[in-house]
């Protein structure tokens, strides 16, 4: 148990391996799309700034001079005038396009007549600008923005006055109640582990509605639908989300964040699975490694741990796990890793077997950040990998869990009181949990109230809690082993 360490690494574009994507959920179908005729008396900049607009480009694409056009997902369109040649020479190009013009207006009109082979340093993907685009556009409009692109204006070209600004053509609708309610069930589910409960932002961007309405349903629909090769899984491709619904789960996230759901310990139980049960498990070690010499490595966009091999730097295995690994702890005995994503689901490995293997998960919130062990053996009893327990940010509750089969059994809740003004929180977040093995006793710092909860676990189902006044935003915390005294610190 001492030399086994455990740190995280953030690994970024690693394959993804999404659990349980398979399965669909049934979505109520979505109204079809608008065209917006072309807004009269606009001439050259201003219209093709008012298309690029409509057509959300910018949340793909750099355009130089159109405000809000930094996307980096599509080819940065700054110079595309001598990129566009550059294909055309090449010979790398067999569309039907002999001028520069006519390889943009196709560029707009199928996207996938000629693929790219830079999106700002990531390789291009077919498919992922919209071939619906076109149908937004007339004629005029796709003049002036080829015309644009061919050389675009120092100044910024701005559409029209701020206050009549175009929307996107494609945001306008809205989606009613059923539909809300579903695409808010399952961003909680899918998204919110990678872009936050509040869709703030975590391992991908942030999803708040200033970000999200200047770049529309279609492009959003599109990006959720296929997926980009930095890191954001293709929903629709892997057949988990429809059109329809990435089409109801974009306007979704146009709109204000609504208020996540709770979690019931039924909802959570549904999630539990028992890979290999505890009285199936060798009772010694079966590989010839140290396995006391892991290190467990945290693939954090992968949702994966590696584990190698200390003596010999070797990657003995790669586990899935929760999206946006954030941390692992060892069990007491040292021989099971639990490993919790950010998305609320806590994956235990049992490192005794030839190679280490996932024995059992369960998904108890959907935002977490800490996970810890009971540790204490004494005289109050032999608790040693007992139980578990995971620390949540939304809902904001610690859960205790069977430590040999992760089966959850108990929920608290830290809505509470400021320890300072005693004002009422309705989401204190559990930041960092430490287990004592002095007491049997786990140290849980709750953030907002300021509060170092002391949880006795020796009768969990009833569990005792001396509450510690502290400081607010309280985060992280260990344990000073040599004098057997408990700091924690904000
Ligand atoms: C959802 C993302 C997305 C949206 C929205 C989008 N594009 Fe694209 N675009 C891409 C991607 C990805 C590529 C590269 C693949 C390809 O060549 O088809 C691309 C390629 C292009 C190219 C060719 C670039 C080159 O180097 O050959 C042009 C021109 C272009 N887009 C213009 C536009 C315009 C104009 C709009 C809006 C009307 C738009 N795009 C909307 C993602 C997008
Ligand atoms: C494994 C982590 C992960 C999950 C899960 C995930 N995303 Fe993403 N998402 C990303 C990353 C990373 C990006 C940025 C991609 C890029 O820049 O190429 C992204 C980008 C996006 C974008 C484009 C935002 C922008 O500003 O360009 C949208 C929209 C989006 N995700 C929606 C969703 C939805 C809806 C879900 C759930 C169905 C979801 N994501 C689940 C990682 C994730």
């Amino acid at each position: 148990m001492k030399k086994i360490c455990t740190f995280g690494a953030g690994l970024l574009l690693l394959v993804l391996v999404l659990a349980g994507c398979a399965e669909t959920n049934a979505a109520p179908s979505a109204t079809p799309t608008t065209v917006q005729p072309a807004p009269a008396g606009l001439y050259g900049p201003e219209l093709a700034a008012q298309a690029f607009q409509k057509g959300g480009c910018g949340a793909c694409h750099i355009i130089p001079s159109v405000k809000g056009a930094v996307g980096t997902i599509g080819p940065d369109l700054t110079n595309i005038n001598q990129t566009a040649q550059a294909a055309l020479d090449k010979g790398e190009y067999h569309g039907s396009a002999k001028t520069v013009q006519e390889f943009l207006a196709e560029s707009i009109r199928q996207p996938d007549a000629y693929i790219a082979p830079d999106c700002n340093g990531a390789p291009c993907q077919k498919g992922l600008m919209p071939s619906t685009l076109a149908n937004l556009f007339n004629d005029e409009e796709i003049n002036a923005m080829v015309q644009f692109l061919m050389n675009p204006p120092k100044e910024e070209a701005s559409a029209s006055q701020e206050e009549n600004a175009p929307t996107p053509a494609t945001q306008t609708e809205l989606i009613n109640e059923e539909e809300f309610a579903w695409a808010k069930q399952v961003y909680f589910e899918r998204c919110a582990g990678c872009h936050g409960t509040l869709r703030k932002g975590a391992t991908g961007p942030a999803l708040t509605p200033d970000k999200t309405q200047p770049k529309g349903t279609l492009a959003l629909a599109s990006i959720i639908f296929n997926g980009t090769p930095r890191g954001m899984p293709d929903w629709g491709k892997q057949g988990f989300l429809t059109q329809q619904q990435t089409e109801i789960m974009a306007k979704f996230l146009q709109e204000e964040p609504p208020t996540p759901p709770e979690m019931s310990l039924e909802q959570m139980k549904a999630t539990w699975k028992v890979l290999v049960p505890p009285e199936k498990r060798p009772t010694s070690p079966q590989t010839r490694r140290d396995w006391e010499n892991y290190f467990i490595v945290t693939l954090r966009d992968a949702g994966q741990v590696a584990i190698i091999d200390g003596d010999t730097y070797e990657v003995v295995d790669r586990v899935d796990t929760g999206y946006a690994v954030h941390i692992t702890r060892m069990s007491a005995s040292g021989r099971y890793a639990y490993v919790i994503g950010r998305d609320g689901k806590l994956a235990m490995i049992d490192l005794w077997t030839e190679i280490p293997q996932k024995v059992a998960e369960v998904q108890v919130c959907y935002d977490a950040r800490s996970v810890e062990v009971s540790k204490y053996n004494g005289q109050e009893g032999d608790f040693t990998d007992k139980y578990a327990v995971v620390g949540c940010y939304w809902p904001p509750h610690f859960v205790i869990l069977d430590g040999q089969t992760l089966e959850p059994f108990k929920v608290v809740s830290t809505r509470s009181y400021t320890f300072d003004t005693e004002e009422y929180h309705p989401e204190p977040r559990v930041a960092s949990i430490v287990a004592s093995t002095y007491k049997p006793e786990w140290i849980i710092n709750v953030k907002e109230t300021g509060l170092i909860w002391l949880v006795n676990y020796a009768d969990p189902n009833n569990p005792t809690i001396k509450m510690i006044e502290a400081a607010r935003f309280l985060h992280d915390g260990d344990m000073l082993t040599s004098s057997g005294e408990t700091v924690n610190w904000p």
